[in-house]
């Protein structure tokens, strides 16, 4: 076995890396809508349990399968087992697809801070600003989301290139603080809204009568998404853990704050919104336009909403970045594993390619618009084929692997190899065989059956 030289320098520092990687665009921009989307309460409450229990066990068996090996996804697999080897090459797609699409969208909101940096946030407010600037519609290199795109590729680059110690980790460390104080300071904001409370209530209290299955798929899906699970990148960042750590405490960390982070942006957006629409949540689940085209509209309508928009649009663009740097940390790590090169040429290499099918991704909503994969622009298409398609199948075939190949007792070996309490090892050997492999195969029907338009959750 390889033993890899980079590793996080302290227990904390993994956490707070992990948790930038999980704290991301899915949480301050899908949970939102989401959880307005099905039932407020009720998803809120059921997203909670399934954090505990199927995410719990997700992360925790990546997690270790990483330290354990000490290598990156595609050579992990094939260390675990011959027969699921080809598990690695599909996990180790998943990051290279996503990273351009991510960096999109971070050019997106490095736009949008810019605006607010620069006084110009009522342009923002135009019913027609963002399909007009993500479709390429305006003149001028500011204009170009292209030019955004590249932009916010060269950061999360020059964050990589440092390394995993004095890159990340310290990114991570002193970014992720700044975070979470944006959090409360926003949704203080817009908790005084007049109106809020009514968004409040839809948000927090649970209503039972709204509970369906949409529900809970719906909270799985996101869930997948929002821990970073299934693409190798908790592998990754697993192969650089200390031997010593307690693993348990630190997956219960990582889970933490990420749902604190998510049911936070929720307090950000939903009673805002509800105030900003005169008591009505039905708009919000308009869904993924909500943060660039109806946020700045609700900002406008606050005391200092410049100022909480700019905040707003910081602390989206520090989450963003602290996962984009996962990804392509996991893309490198692939890289340098199989290709044998240096952490430089593998970052290098993997920069290239980012930027290269990020100017195709940016196009596919320009210019490129007409052409479509299954119907679907670029973009979309490559989230649905990440998101919807691989994503879930990996995730069980690693259930069965764990639960029936190398059985839960390697992983539990694992996380318990210093002799620490694995406190919810029952559950965990419980949800790896049985319940997590069922949640798995109905997600992927539901994308099945909803693609082709059988059922619309
Ligand atoms: N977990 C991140 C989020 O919530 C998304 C992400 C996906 C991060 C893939 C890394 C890789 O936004």
């Amino acid at each position: 076995m390889n033993k890899k030289q980079d590793s996080f320098s302290s227990r904390i520092g993994f956490v707070l890396a992990a948790a930038g990687s999980a704290i991301g665009l899915g949480n301050l921009w899908r949970f939102p809508y989401l959880a307005a989307r099905y039932g407020g309460g009720i998803f809120l409450f059921i997203y909670i349990i399934l954090a505990i229990t199927f995410g719990f066990t997700l992360l925790i068996s990546e997690i270790a399968i990483g330290r354990k090996t000490k290598l990156s996804c595609i050579k992990a697999y094939k260390t675990l087992s011959n027969k699921f080897a080809f598990l690695g090459p599909l996990a180790a797609i998943v990051p290279m697809l996503i990273l351009p699409f991510y960096c999109m969208i971070g050019g997106w909101i490095l736009k949008y801070l810019f605006e607010y940096l620069t006084l110009n946030a009522s342009a923002l407010c135009g019913d027609t600003y963002f399909s007009n600037f993500m479709s390429m519609g305006s003149e001028g290199i500011l204009n170009s989301p292209i030019f955004w795109m590249i932009l916010f590729v060269v950061i999360t680059a020059a964050v990589v290139r440092m390394g995993v110690k004095q890159g990340i980790e310290k990114t991570s460390t002193y970014m992720m603080p700044v975070l979470f104080v944006l959090c409360f300071v926003i949704a203080i904001f817009s908790l005084s809204i007049p109106g809020a409370i009514d968004g409040l209530k839809y948000y927090l209290v649970p209503d039972f009568s709204k509970f369906s299955t949409s529900t809970v798929l719906g909270a799985m899906g996101q869930l997948f998404f929002s821990m970073s699970l299934a693409m190798g990148i908790m592998i990754t960042y697993g192969s650089y853990v200390n031997d010593e750590d307690n693993l348990e405490k630190s997956v219960n960390q990582i889970e933490i704050l990420d749902t604190f982070v998510a049911v936070m942006a929720g307090l950000m957006i939903i009673p805002a919104f509800v105030a900003f629409n005169n008591g009505d949540v039905s708009g919000i689940s308009a869904g993924p336009g909500l943060m660039f085209g109806v946020l700045p509209k609700v900002f406008e309508t606050m005391p200092m909403g410049g100022f909480v928009g700019f905040l707003f649009f910081l602390l989206v663009f520090v989450a963003a970045l602290t996962s984009s740097v996962s990804i392509l940390e996991t893309c490198q790590s692939i890289v340098v594993d199989q290709a044998k090169v240096e952490r430089k040429t593998a970052t290098l290499g993997c920069t290239i390619f980012a930027l290269v099918v990020g100017i195709i991704l940016c196009l596919g909503y320009g210019p490129l618009a007409d052409f479509k994969i299954l119907s679907m622009q670029l973009p979309d298409f490559f989230d649905f084929l990440t998101n919807s398609v691989l994503m879930p199948i990996i995730a069980l075939l690693t259930c069965i692997l764990i639960g029936y190949v190398i059985k839960p007792e390697s992983i539990i070996c694992e996380i318990t190899k210093n002799n620490e309490v694995f406190k919810r090892q029952k559950m965990f050997t419980v949800m790896i065989k049985y319940i997590a492999p069922i949640c798995l195969i109905l997600i992927i029907l539901s994308e099945f059956l909803k693609y082709f338009n059988i059922i619309t959750i």
